[in-house]
């Protein structure tokens, strides 16, 4: 176990870039290993979680080599070995949904915090689809088996609102006969949907209807989007990762809270249901601009106060929500997170590390069934622990940036799942 110590009080300045999205990573290279011909991706997420799908499409047949991935269905096979996706919940249940599409045997397995993660909400739609897939407590937990091909479309109305699982489906659906349709109760990240059409696929997005659909619109439930994909095959494509807004928000919070910062993050993806952090930020009364197309600048915000954060918001900033809880420590009054029930099966049970590590800082933060309230007051040094989510890590050593004296962050070798640069990068903003 590695750990952090952290100099509380040290202002962050200039600039800093952040690593390439992992979510887009992902699906850059499962989308490059489905496509006929080489496609080039530049600057994918550093991260263990994007390296273990690099492996999981090499053992699939495809090549990935510098810049240049070489795919195509009739390069593909049954993969020979266990498809091992370490902390990686995205690469298990896109990779699930990609080889349900295929005539063969694939096994997925991971550490110890995915094999307690929620694997059902991608069984049993693929299942539906005809793949038979099976896992430890009836398919409900990893290690998963998926075995695939003769796929028959669907229609499904997801029940949670998971672009992971919508990801699986639609990876599944070019694959099927007829016309898959996905239909998601509120708008999630759209990398998947953006990126098969930049492929070529035969793809339709139809978005929600704003006031709800008691007008009898078609398009989704609440705002929600649905999705119309046919079997496509695709084409290679190029493609510049931009920066990950979720590893931004941790300087962003860390530039709100630290007195004397101000900082910029270059080049931040902030498309559909990825921004909205940014509009906590703003309803707390933090100083961010967007600085041309795809820069944040954050300076220190000495009057920030508690908000509610729920509902509909929760899709597009689940990811955030241990470094807002941060934002909410420093803040005046209470911060409320609700309907965020999904924070409880992310890489640790995120209700329950939030809390106990926040309230090692000396901060009041209640959890709830499906959140948290967080009471605004000082943070003091402290040694926490990030219960090996790298989410919690980060988030924690951005705590420890605001706090009074030093602080350790205990199992810092969690930020290799995301972001191993953070130290560096963090170095290079209090300019030691
Ligand atoms: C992700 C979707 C989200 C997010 C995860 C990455 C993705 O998960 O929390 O870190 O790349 O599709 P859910 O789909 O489970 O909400």
């Amino acid at each position: 176990m590695t750990s952090l110590r952290v100099v509380g009080g040290q202002p962050l300045r200039g600039r800093v870039r952040v690593p390439g999205d992992k979510s887009v990573s992902h699906r850059a290279l499962l989308l490059g290993a489905l496509a006929e011909g080489v496609s080039i991706v530049r600057g994918l997420s550093p991260g263990d979680d994007v390296a273990r799908t690099a492996d999981a499409v090499r053992a699939l047949g495809a090549t990935v080599d510098g810049h240049q991935i070489h795919g195509g269905r009739n390069r593909l096979r049954e993969p020979d070995r266990v498809l091992e996706v370490g902390n990686s919940g995205t690469t298990l249940r896109l990779t699930a949904g990609l080889c349900a599409g295929f005539d063969w045997l694939t096994v997925l397995a991971g550490d110890a915090s995915i094999a307690r993660r929620p694997m059902d909400r991608i069984a049993e739609p693929l299942r539906r689809m005809g793949a038979r897939v099976d896992g430890r407590d009836g398919g409900r937990l990893p290690p998963l088996t998926v075995r695939g091909g003769g796929l028959e479309s669907i229609d499904y109305d997801m029940p949670v609102a998971s672009a992971q699982v919508k990801s699986a489906i639609l990876l599944a659906g070019l694959s099927a006969e007829g016309e898959t349709v996905v239909r998601e109760p509120v708008p999630t990240r759209a990398h998947t949907e953006e990126m098969l059409a930049e492929a070529g696929a035969d793809i339709l997005v139809e978005e929600g209807d704003e006031e709800g659909a008691e007008d009898g619109a078609d398009g989704g439930a609440d705002g929600g989007r649905t999705i119309r994909l046919r079997p496509s095959s695709l084409h290679p494509f190029e493609l510049d990762v931009p920066g990950d807004p979720s590893q931004a928000a941790f300087w962003v919070v860390a530039a709100c809270i630290v007195p004397g910062s101000d900082l910029v993050v270059d080049d931040v993806y902030l498309g559909p249901a990825r921004a909205g952090f940014l509009d906590v930020l703003a309803a707390m009364g933090a100083d961010v601009e967007r600085v041309g197309e795809r820069s944040l600048r954050a300076r220190h915000s000495p009057d920030l106060h508690g908000t509610k954060v729920g509902g509909d918001q929760i899709p597009g900033l689940i990811d955030e929500i241990p470094v807002l809880a941060v934002a909410a420590a420093v803040a005046d009054g209470a911060t409320t997170f609700a309907g965020a029930g999904e924070l409880r099966v992310k890489e640790s049970d995120r209700v329950a590390t939030i809390t106990s590590e926040l309230c090692a800082f000396g901060v009041k933060v209640e959890p709830t069934d499906d959140g948290l309230v967080v009471h605004g007051g000082v943070l003091r040094g402290a040694e926490v622990r990030s219960h090996g989510d790298h989410r919690v890590a980060m988030a924690m050593a951005v705590a420890a940036m605001a706090a009074d004296g030093d602080s350790i962050v205990g199992g810092w070798e969690a930020v290799a799942t995301s972001y191993p640069g953070f130290e560096d990068d963090l170095r290079r903003c209090v300019g030691r």
